[in-house]
């Protein structure tokens, strides 16, 4: 088997928790929070492994972690063979792993010019930039815009076109691995498709692997080979896309996709309705996390965290009652 372009084992990213004087003298695992809580997942070359989750469940905090943006506090990471979780040289890690952010506006510096943005890559890892306007102009290209575009400044993009500049400077130095986050956040469902499809089109030309973040379940289909579900900072559910859409094992993914009827093969399938709100991270529930909010607990839930095992279809699951048949309801 060919090695993963990521590797993840059992990944943790922590936030300090502001406490005052008497924070001082609280246990260690007190002081901070677990934003991700063990995270483990490959991606394989070519390949697009989507996550997704409802806001908060560390999806952003993961890609930073991978990017290299905040610190691994536990756990590895490989980046095509080469450790993360040990101090690795950020700059070559970059240079193969391109990072979109989830803000395209905002994540591009306000003066600088289109030109420039495209080019910055470049800049950054030292590479020769004889022909620069000929260059930025076949970079900017890749992302599906002409050369009038290269004088302006991001206030002058509409959503769409910032996130072209973004995917053209994701692209341009031929990365093996881009991180999506929520790359079509805010934009006309038709823009989303362009810009999907771009991210398409050199995962089957060059072999990049995507790691895609979404809240928009009704792209998965179209993009997605695999799916991670996260909640609370841990994967609950993964596995092929088709499968986990058809079958989904664990109950919260049921309810997240039951809250989109679009992606429901069988629109009978009624609407499983979440309990409550998500948990602070500062006080996790008992046993498996979701019980509190899951309309199939039963008492020993509270008790036993559930591992991420293989559950009846391709799909693995973090649920001591699994979903085993395709309408979401218990066996
Ligand atoms: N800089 C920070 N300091 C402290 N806590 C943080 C920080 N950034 C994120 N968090 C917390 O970590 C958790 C995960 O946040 P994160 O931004 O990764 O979620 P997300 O899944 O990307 O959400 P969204 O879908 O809204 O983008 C949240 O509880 C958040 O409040
Ligand atoms: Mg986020």
């Amino acid at each position: 088997m060919t090695e993963p372009v990521l590797r993840l084992r059992d990944v943790v990213v922590r936030f300090p928790v502001a406490q005052g004087i008497v924070g001082l003298f609280a246990p260690k695992d007190q002081r901070s929070v677990q934003a991700v809580a063990g995270v483990t997942l490959d991606v394989m070359r070519g390949e697009t492994l989507a996550i997704v989750g409802e806001s908060g469940s560390g999806k952003t905090t993961l890609a930073r972690a991978i990017n290299g943006l905040l610190p691994i506090a536990s756990g590895e990471a490989w980046f095509r063979g080469n450790p993360l979780h040990n101090g690795p040289d950020w700059t070559a890690v970059r240079r193969e792993m391109a990072m979109m952010f989830q803000d395209p506006v905002g994540s591009l510096s306000p003066r600088k010019s289109v030109r420039d943005l495209v080019l910055e890559p470049r800049i950054i890892h030292g590479l020769p930039l004889e022909n620069a306007t000929e260059t930025a102009t076949q970079v900017l290209a890749m992302a599906g815009l002409g050369p009038q575009f290269l004088a302006r400044y991001p206030h002058e993009l509409s959503g769409g076109q910032a996130r072209r500049v973004g995917v053209a400077r994701a692209l341009s130095l031929n990365p093996a691995l881009i991180l999506a986050d929520e790359p079509t956040a805010g934009l006309d469902v038709s823009i989303q498709g362009e810009i999907l499809n771009l991210l398409n089109r050199n995962r089957v030309r060059d072999g990049l692997a995507t790691l895609i973040i979404t809240h928009n379940l009704n792209i998965l289909r179209h993009v997605a080979d695999r799916v991670a579900v996260m909640y609370l900072g841990r994967i609950v559910e993964i596995g092929p896309i088709e499968a986990v859409l058809a079958a989904p094992a664990h109950p919260y993914t049921a309810a997240l996709l039951s809250a989109n009827p679009e992606l429901d093969p069988r629109a009978r399938r009624a609407r499983i309705r979440l309990r409550g709100e998500t948990p602070g991270l500062r006080d996790r529930p008992s046993g498996c996390e979701f019980h509190p909010r899951c309309s199939h607990a039963r008492p020993e839930c509270a008790q036993r965290a559930p591992l991420l095992v293989p559950s009846a279809g391709s799909t693995h699951a973090a649920c001591h009652f699994p979903l085993q048949n395709d309408n979401g309801s218990r066996p």
